[in-house]
């Protein structure tokens, strides 16, 4: 091996670690931006001449790697807990009487922002960051050790070579959240709801590019594990995370009395608005760990720490009118239409009023002030109106008798709240089915956003979903905002969609009554579209999960004539028309052999990807888990299997070759 070269990388690795801690956790860069991407161009080619020099802690590992086909599971080493949440002066005080009836000896409190994005425990082996992951369930998470590498915060080499297991939370900071919705939306792409959503969905991206894109950072404000550092409290060990090279938010305070806790959520209440970060709330915590440790946990949340979150923002804005949108299935929605104001991240201008009883309820008129926040800080709702600041110039707002899409009569079907247009050719319902037909969950068309449907709609080159199929480049680079490259995108999404499995079809169709999980057991079950259109209302009964109204509506639907004559259009289009997902435990094949067994594949499989196989053993019952414990029931290992494999010998466990897998799957 090239000496020089080896000693080259180990001087790139501790000068480009040195600029990015400089940069991303201090904020104080020390060189120009260009001249770390200068260094960080020459350790690629390094790496490239000589692979045997590329570590798994190498800062090119920030660029984001290869593609992943999933995200393996990871079982938690200590659980995740959450905390309980207080949301008055009265929870808090409830909260500090407890800790001081457990607590006999003096103790203080730490007050830290809670940080609105998404929680995230990171390991390290001898000072090298070896596996990042979400928290799931609070037992098992995902791995996301490869998205985690580009958040240029997390380091990616500690500077002690300890052992250690942390937690923080990821989020996206406020500037960089609004220049990536600024920019999807340029691309006509759906802008996320708030930061924290932002962030979860780029760190749940399978190509690590997109998250090294995104601009993601972390506080980290926990030490997980009994790492044997010596610390006696919890301020102390944020202390030991910094000089480590951790990133940790420097707000925190300490205090011994709950007053002092109120004042520190009060100015917080007042400043949150000029951090770069969302916070929800603030977080106190007994600082003293053996006092942590008398005070426990329950199954959920430890009994040493609440989370006080702030009210939802509420602003105050004028309703200016009340817009009519039809939906997929003709329900008539009331829909306000808002001076625009800044709410929680995001500028608001709609909020769905929902039905006439509730303007009514609310006795809302057109031109009043009203307060309106985000539900679940992500829906905007109108909460009340000011009737103190009305002039009498605001009017009354009356539902309609005509549709305003088709201009067909509107009606309220017996025991609903809702109007219906119930016009089967009206645009509107049109335009929405569409919407559906393309949406993630049914055909999953990307880049089919609710602007190309309409555009495609209303320049009439699609009038039902059969003619998604019949699209040419020609056409679509007709449309606004459409180059070279997204019509190609398009049209490989529509071509991708036509291998989907009948399931997607069935729920895209937009059968009333049909939802996601019936469209799957009807899938499962008639296995092709043929034999579904041949099904009768008894057919239907007869299978466990569907009911009168939903056996009665898939009958009906598909006896009309444009029913039958799309489906054979899809069918000329090559669209499948079946089932290809794995087969529910039938009752002769309950006593499966996989039924309540953990399974852990490991290795390269050759005929099945690791996708396949999971399906498979989980529609036999089985659970398929991304790390070896004693647990395990089994080992499924393929080529190249390593650690994992080791492991299962270790414990003794079963492990399986991918022959003899194929050969119990396909029994
Ligand atoms: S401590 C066992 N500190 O808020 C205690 N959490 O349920 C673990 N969060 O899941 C949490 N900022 O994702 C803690 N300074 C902070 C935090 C924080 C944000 C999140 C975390 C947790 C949730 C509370």
């Amino acid at each position: 091996m090239d000496l020089q070269a080896a000693k080259r990388v180990k001087e790139l690795h501790s000068l480009l670690n040195q600029y990015n801690y400089e940069y991303h956790v201090l904020d104080q860069p020390t060189v120009p931006d260009a001249e770390y991407d200068q260094l960080l161009a020459e350790l690629i080619k390094l790496e490239e001449q000589y692979p045997q020099l590329k570590t798994p802690d190498s800062p090119t590992e920030r660029v984001g790697g290869a593609v992943l086909e999933m995200f393996e599971k990871v079982e938690h080493r200590t659980q995740m807990l959450s905390l309980t949440n207080a949301f008055t002066e009265n929870d808090l005080r409830d909260f500090d009487r407890r800790v001081h009836q457990a607590v006999e000896e003096d103790f203080s409190y730490v007050c830290e922002l809670k940080i609105d994005g998404l929680a995230v425990s990171l390991r390290y082996e001898n000072g090298v960051f070896i596996q990042g992951s979400t928290r799931g369930d609070g037992m098992v998470g995902e791995n996301i050790t490869a998205n985690l590498k580009t958040i240029g915060s997390i380091p990616l080499r500690l500077n002690k070579a300890v052992s250690i297991e942390v937690r923080g939370e990821a989020y996206m900071p406020k500037r960089s959240f609004e220049l990536l919705n600024k920019t999807r939306e340029q691309k006509g792409e759906e802008p996320f709801a708030n930061p924290r959503n932002a962030a979860a969905g780029s760190l749940r991206q399978l190509d690590p590019r997109i998250a090294a894109s995104r601009n993601l950072d972390i506080f980290v404000y926990a030490i997980a594990d009994d790492a044997n550092i010596g610390v006696l409290t919890h301020s102390e060990g944020l202390d030991f995370l910094d000089t480590l090279g951790f990133k940790t938010n420097k707000e925190r305070k300490k205090f011994k009395d709950i007053d002092d806790v109120l004042q520190y959520i009060e100015e917080w209440t007042e400043k949150r608005g000029n951090l770069p970060y969302e916070i929800d709330g603030i977080v106190i915590k007994v600082d003293s760990l053996a006092q942590q440790e008398e005070l426990g946990a329950t199954a959920k949340s430890p009994r040493w720490a609440i989370a006080y979150k702030f009210p939802a923002e509420e602003v105050v804005t004028v309703l200016e009118d009340i817009e009519l949108n039809v939906g997929r299935t003709g329900v008539i929605t009331p829909t306000a239409t808002l001076a625009p104001v800044r709410i929680a991240g995001t500028t608001v201008q709609r909020a769905s009023l929902h039905n006439e009883d509730l303007i009514r309820e609310k006795d809302i008129k057109i031109g009043d002030y009203v307060v309106v926040k985000k539900a679940g800080d992500i829906i905007p709702e109108v909460v009340n109106v000011l009737i103190d600041r009305r002039t009498g110039d605001e009017k009354d707002f009356h539902m309609p008798k005509q549709c305003p899409a088709c201009e067909s009569d509107v009606v309220r079907l017996d025991g609903e709240v809702a109007l219906r247009c119930i016009n089967p050719k009206c645009p509107a319902q049109i335009q929405e089915g569409l919407i559906h037909f393309v949406s993630r969950n049914a055909m999953n068309i990307e880049g089919l956003g609710e602007k190309v449907i309409s555009q495609l709609f209303h320049e009439r080159l699609v009038k039902d979903v059969a003619d998604l199929y019949k699209l040419t480049a020609e056409q679509l680079l007709h449309l606004e905002r459409m180059g070279e490259k997204s019509v190609q995108n398009l049209l490989n999404a529509i071509e991708a969609s036509k291998g989907n499995s009948l399931e997607r079809l069935l729920f895209g169709l937009g059968i009333r009554h049909v939802g996601e999980k019936a469209a799957k057991t009807l899938a499962q079950h008639f296995l092709t579209i043929d034999s579904l259109m041949k099904a009768t209302v008894e057919d239907l009964l007869a299978i466990n999960e569907i009911g009168e109204k939903m056996a009665d509506s898939i009958v009906t639907f598909f006896e009309k004539e444009e029913v039958i004559e799309l489906m054979k259009e899809l069918k000329a289009a090559n669209v499948n028309m079946e089932y290809n997902g794995p087969l529910p435990i039938s009752a002769e094949e309950s006593d499966s052999f996989f039924i309540g067994k953990t399974i852990v594949l490991t290795g390269k499989l050759q005929q099945l990807t690791r996708n396949e196989a999971k399906e498979r053993l989980e529609a036999l019952g089985g659970k398929v888990s991304g790390s070896v414990s004693k647990k395990t029931d089994l080992v499924v290992a393929g080529t190249d299997a390593g650690s994992k494999l080791k492991k299962a010998q270790s414990l003794g466990i079963e492990v399986w070759n991918e022959e003899r897998l194929l050969e119990k799957l396909n029994k």
